[in-house]
């Protein structure tokens, strides 16, 4: 079978086809041969080294892809659940990452594609889609039945905040989404208190006051936000770095946030899915031999989509 893999950390240079051996399932594992495989930040924040030892200890060659959908192969002989020809998404492995043919996991962590999604709609829920209810539930929930809890969600219209912001709004929270302008359009259409096309306007001249401002964007400082934030409100940036350090260490107001994506979260999307809670944020698919152009696209900034671009497989 082919896979992506890199040997050392780089660019999307580093990046080549490999033709590997076929996994084969162990006793709890199931084989799936992948259908769509999102791109997260994340896949690339790992392959140039930006995450550190987050995957230091994944054998190299390495592979890429976090997430995936697609139909059971095999099974092991200790799996119940699934039968081959189950339609399932999920997290994949470190050994065995998703840009490829197949993937190998253990059972319990994939779920059944909910009906009424397609494997690229479906591709998404594992990361952006377990992030974003991660971010609702942490940071932008509303406590105690409070009524006026307003929040903001900078770079809204990306892979995860097209996901936060939903869950968000069924917490009860008055929710300000900024994003650009393609997405404000798609944005508009989710019920939120308000949307900001972040091209135009900005949170302070809003006039609003927030409990909560949250950037998944890493285009904000707590400068940036500061005056937009309400006597006790807090900014959150989902990108700690090097420059947020000096806020984050003198200022109470400002505060990193993490949220990682687990089967918990995939539970809660496919529940919202269910209610028709939901909408999948597919910006682009693309075909899955066309990984490396696809990401190297992606990755220097001429892929604008509104949510996340999914690479598919016949
Ligand atoms: N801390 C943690 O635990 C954790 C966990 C998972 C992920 N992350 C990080 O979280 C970040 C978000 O992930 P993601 O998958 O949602 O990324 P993404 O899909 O790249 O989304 C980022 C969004 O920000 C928008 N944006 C750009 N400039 C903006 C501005 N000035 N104001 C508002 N929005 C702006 C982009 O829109 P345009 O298309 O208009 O540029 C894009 O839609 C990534 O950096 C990821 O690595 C952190």
């Amino acid at each position: 079978m082919k896979r992506l893999q890199y040997r050392h950390r780089g660019g999307p240079d580093v990046l080549e086809w490999a033709e590997v051996d076929e996994p084969t399932a162990g006793p709890k594992e199931i084989v799936v041969e992948v259908r769509a495989a999102s791109i997260n930040p994340t896949d690339i924040k790992m392959r140039t080294g930006e995450l550190g030892v987050a995957n230091l200890f994944e054998p190299s060659p390495k592979g890429m892809g976090l997430d995936f959908a697609g139909i059971v192969r095999a099974v092991g002989p200790e799996v119940s659940t699934l039968v081959p020809g189950d339609a399932v998404t999920g997290l994949s492995a470190p050994r065995s990452r998703s840009f490829a043919d197949l993937v190998k996991v253990k059972h319990d962590k994939v779920r059944r594609v909910p009906d009424g999604l397609d494997f690229a709609e479906a591709s998404t829920l594992p990361m952006g889609a377990a992030t974003g209810a991660k971010v609702a539930a942490k940071y932008l929930t509303p406590r105690h039945g409070q009524t006026d809890h307003r929040v903001a969600v900078l770079g809204a219209g990306g892979g995860i905040g097209l996901y936060a912001v939903q869950f968000a709004r069924d917490t009860g929270a008055l929710v300000t989404a900024v994003a650009g302008g393609p997405a404000a359009n798609t944005l508009r259409s989710f019920g939120l208190d308000e949307v900001l096309d972040y091209r135009t306007q900005t949170l302070a001249g809003s006039g609003r006051r927030f409990d909560t401002v949250i950037d998944l964007s890493d285009r904000y400082m707590y400068r940036d936000v500061e005056a937009a934030l309400s006597r006790k409100g807090c900014f959150r940036t989902m990108t700690p770095g090097l420059g947020h350090l000096g806020a984050l260490v003198t200022k109470r107001r400002a505060r990193p946030a993490f949220a990682i994506a687990d089967t918990g979260g995939l539970d809660r999307a496919i529940e919202a899915v269910g209610r028709k809670r939901l909408v999948a944020g597919v910006g682009a698919t693309f075909a899955m031999g066309d990984a490396i152009d696809v990401l190297r696209d992606y990755e220097e900034g001429r892929l604008k989509v509104v949510g996340k671009v999914v690479l598919t497989r016949p």
